[in-house]
């Protein structure tokens, strides 16, 4: 896989730019049968999908796929590819009024700008495509559980079309084509008007829900019956929020990326100090976090000129990291790591003269200075550091930094198994069956061009919103549950519980006790842990990376089943006269620290060709003995943190950080697989 860091998706992406960044003009294709005027229940059968789809042998039901328009003013063009399959035959073409009790839900993919067929085609929908190109039936498929529908948006993602000038330019211009969207979908499926509904997604869509929700909040007369969010591992806070602070908590959760070094997690611990990154969550939290304005980003965090030319900035900053380390070793040793770990047992070795050889923290800087290399991107530096110095993973190309996983930190693997729709959905066969359009291509991921410097979405992140939206959401009775896979380092867990933490909700700030409650899957297996407060809910799951339903299927489909469409309490935290306690207990151990620790092994070789390195047991062990005293397991009691510098921000940067992670994914979504 590849990874990485910012900088590899940069160098890899920038090829598809040459396509990506300038959409021209698409539009809907008109399949025979088409019905005149306006979007009806008529539409029905013309959407749905009743030519045979290649591959797919076994029963999908009933299933209905095409554009429908964003209902933008003399812009039939705009639209929204939806694919949607119905949980019971019939459920989904029920007309206006019944089945008001029926759940139906929607899953969006991030990017900015990656197609939500990527989410029905690798986690969460009916059909899977194999490593082979095969497809396959998925048996935790979320429209098991209710009505689903995956949606290309916004405009121009996937298959949806788009005029070309008619990409959104900011998220409220997203949101307000979402509910004209949702304003058409429910011409031709009625009773989804009604019904309750359940807007779920992952990633980059952690910006689109909130915004979507915000517009929604906006309207008196909404087209939909919204009665909860649910976002995975999504962009809710600043990029320093949660890419560069919770890098602390990765480590301890996977501390093989510092090869278990006490003296390398000081380091970092330090560098995290100074850079602000060390906010304390405590139950209840006391005040609002400031806003985090880490004193050194290399190039300047605030200038406009930064902003246009950061990409490249980060870019070469870790190119010339390559360099420096990759000298720095081959000098030192004539030999590199991988070569010198290759000629070697490595159990054998004595640590001592192990850590001799691969750490290197030269000219880095201490306690009291920040690293005048990274400045305070040490989420960047720790990748650095995992890809030179630490086992088993392996810096290979000239280019960026295939080999680290930023969605899932256990996998090593280089180069992934293949993570490729396209042939499927470009088929012609499929294209018809589908209703697809062809003046277009399908992609997994272009890089949306917003209306911000660069393209750039110039919008605020959500965290500057959530008070406002969470008042909202409790006056019209709309839950919110955020959710994590425990693996994912790129919007790491650590991120989003300081993103609920500094959210009012239900009269308080955060949640008023640390989240440590245990939940199952169906075997019974330990899923991860999960909490509630005021319709605020948050799961994290253990085992999945940032794709959580891909890597854990069946774990993602019992936090659907239990959490998001039903109201399992298991976590709730109860007050019955005084006394506090909380469904399903508290386990002080578990979650100790906010860390769940990660697996051992390391997946390590190739997409085919998998092995699992896992460290020495005496490694480990003195790791666990370093960690007793040096990670202090009570959790912290007493108020917020108080000492950062409060400032406006520095959103204009972060977007355009953003901007970096949509690079990324469309890098990843393209290389990338599990
Ligand atoms: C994309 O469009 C912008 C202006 O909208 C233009 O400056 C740029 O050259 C175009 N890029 C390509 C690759 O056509
Ligand atoms: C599309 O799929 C059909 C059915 O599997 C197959 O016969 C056809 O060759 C495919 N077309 C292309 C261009 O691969
Ligand atoms: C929409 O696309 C059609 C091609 O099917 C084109 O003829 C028409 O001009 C487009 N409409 C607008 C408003 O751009
Ligand atoms: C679904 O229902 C329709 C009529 O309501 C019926 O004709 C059809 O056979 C049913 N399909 C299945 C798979 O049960
Ligand atoms: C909250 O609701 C009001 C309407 O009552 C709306 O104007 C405002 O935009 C909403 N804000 C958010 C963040 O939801
Ligand atoms: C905490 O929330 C406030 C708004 O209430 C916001 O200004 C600040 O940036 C947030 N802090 C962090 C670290 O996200
Ligand atoms: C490291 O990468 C190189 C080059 O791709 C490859 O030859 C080697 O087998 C890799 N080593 C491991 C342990 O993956
Ligand atoms: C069908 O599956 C085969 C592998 O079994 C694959 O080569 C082919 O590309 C697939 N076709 C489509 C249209 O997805
Ligand atoms: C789609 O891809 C095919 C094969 O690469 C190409 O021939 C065709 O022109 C493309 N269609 C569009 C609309 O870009
Ligand atoms: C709630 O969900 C948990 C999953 O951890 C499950 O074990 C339990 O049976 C569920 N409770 C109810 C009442 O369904
Ligand atoms: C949570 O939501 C439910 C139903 O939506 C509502 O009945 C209940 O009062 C809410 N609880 C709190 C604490 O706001
Ligand atoms: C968090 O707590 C630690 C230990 O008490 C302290 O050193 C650190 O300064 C605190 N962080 C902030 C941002 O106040």
């Amino acid at each position: 896989m590849f990874s990485s860091s910012v900088p590899w998706c940069l160098i890899a992406a920038s090829s598809l730019l040459v396509n990506a960044q300038n959409l021209s003009s698409s539009f809907p294709h008109d399949y025979p049968g088409k019905p005149s005027g306006d979007l009806s229940p008529a539409w029905q059968t013309y959407f749905q999908v009743t030519s045979p789809l290649p591959n797919i042998s076994f029963d999908l039901g009933r299933n209905w796929a095409g554009n429908i328009p964003v209902g933008r003013a003399n812009s039939p063009n705009d639209t929204l590819f939806f694919w949607a399959f119905e949980k019971d035959n019939g459920s989904l073409t029920a007309a206006a009024g019944e089945l008001n009790d029926e759940p139906w839900g929607i899953w969006l993919n991030g990017g900015p700008g990656s197609s939500s067929m990527l989410g029905m085609m690798f986690e969460n929908g009916p059909v899977h495509v194999a490593d082979d190109l095969s497809v396959f039936q998925n048996n935790f498929s979320w429209n098991k559980l209710a009505d689903y529908i995956w949606v290309d948006q916004p405009v121009g993602t996937g298959f949806s079309t788009v005029d070309a000038d008619g990409m959104v330019k900011d998220e409220d211009a997203m949101g307000q084509d979402f509910m004209g969207f949702l304003a058409n979908l429910v011409k031709v499926f009625p009773s989804l008007k009604t019904r309750p509904f359940f807007l779920t997604g992952e990633s980059y869509s952690g910006t689109y829900i909130p915004y979507i929700t915000k517009t929604y909040f906006g309207l008196t007369d909404p087209p939909v019956n919204l009665r909860k969010i649910a976002i995975g591992d999504g962009t809710l806070g600043s990029g320093f929020v949660f890419e560069e602070l919770p890098t602390i908590q990765v480590i301890e959760t996977y501390p093989q990326l510092i090869g278990y070094d006490p003296q390398v997690y000081d380091y970092f611990k330090g560098q995290a100090h100074l850079c602000g990154y060390d906010l304390n969550l405590t139950y209840p939290q006391t005040s609002k976090f400031p806003t985090l304005n880490p004193p050194d980003i290399p190039g300047g965090s605030d200038s406009k000129t930064f902003m246009t030319s950061k990409i490249k900035s980060k870019s070469a900053l870790m190119e010339a990291a390559h360099a420096r380390f990759a000298q720095h070793v081959s000098e030192n040793q004539g030999l590199s790591k991988r070569e010198l770990e290759e000629k070697r047992d490595l159990v054998a070795i004595k640590r001592d003269e192990w850590l001799m050889e691969k750490r290197d923290l030269t000219g880095r800087g201490n306690d009291s200075t920040i690293d005048p290399f990274y400045g305070c991107l040490i989420y960047e530096e720790m990748i650095d550091y995992a890809l030179n110095f630490s086992i088993p993973w392996n810096l290979t190309t000239s280019q960026g930094l295939d080999g680290f996983d930023v969605y899932n930190v256990p996998d090593a693997l280089n180069p992934e198994a293949p993570m490729d729709a396209s042939f499927f959905f470009n088929n012609d066969t499929s294209r018809t069956a589908l209703h697809a359009p062809t003046s277009k291509n399908w992609t997994d991921s272009v890089r949306y061009h917003f209306g911000g410097p660069g393209g750039q979405d110039p919008s605020i992140e959500p965290m500057a919103f959530l008070d406002e939206l969470a008042t909202n959401a409790t006056n019209r009775n709309v839950s919110i549950l955020i959710y994590s896979g425990n693996d994912d380092s790129l919007v790491a867990h650590r991120g989003s519980e300081v993103v609920i933490q500094n959210t009012t909700f239900g009269g308080i700030q955060g949640f008023t006790r640390k989240p440590s409650t245990p939940w199952f899957d169906d075997d019974g297996n330990f899923a991860g842990i999960v909490h509630q407060e005021r319709n605020w809910t948050f799961v994290l799951i253990e085992g999945a990376g940032h794709l959580v339903p891909q890597q854990q299927p069946e774990r993602a489909f019992v936090m659907l089943r239990e959490f998001i469409l039903g109201s399992n309490q298991t976590g709730l935290v109860t007050n019955s006269s005084g006394s506090v306690s909380v469904v399903g207990g508290e386990s002080t151990s578990l979650y100790a620290n906010g860390i769940l620790p990660g697996q051992d092994g390391v997946f390590a070789g190739s997409g085919t060709t998998q092995s699992t390195f896992t460290y020495p047991t005496a490694s480990i062990q003195a790791w666990a003995s370093f960690t007793a005293t040096a990670i202090p397991t009570a959790p912290p009691t007493g108020g917020g943190s108080t000492s950062q510098q409060s400032s406006a921000g520095n959103v204009g940067y972060w977007k355009g950080f953003e901007a970096l992670m949509a690079l990324l994914s469309i890098a990843m979504l393209n290389l990338v697989a599990v």
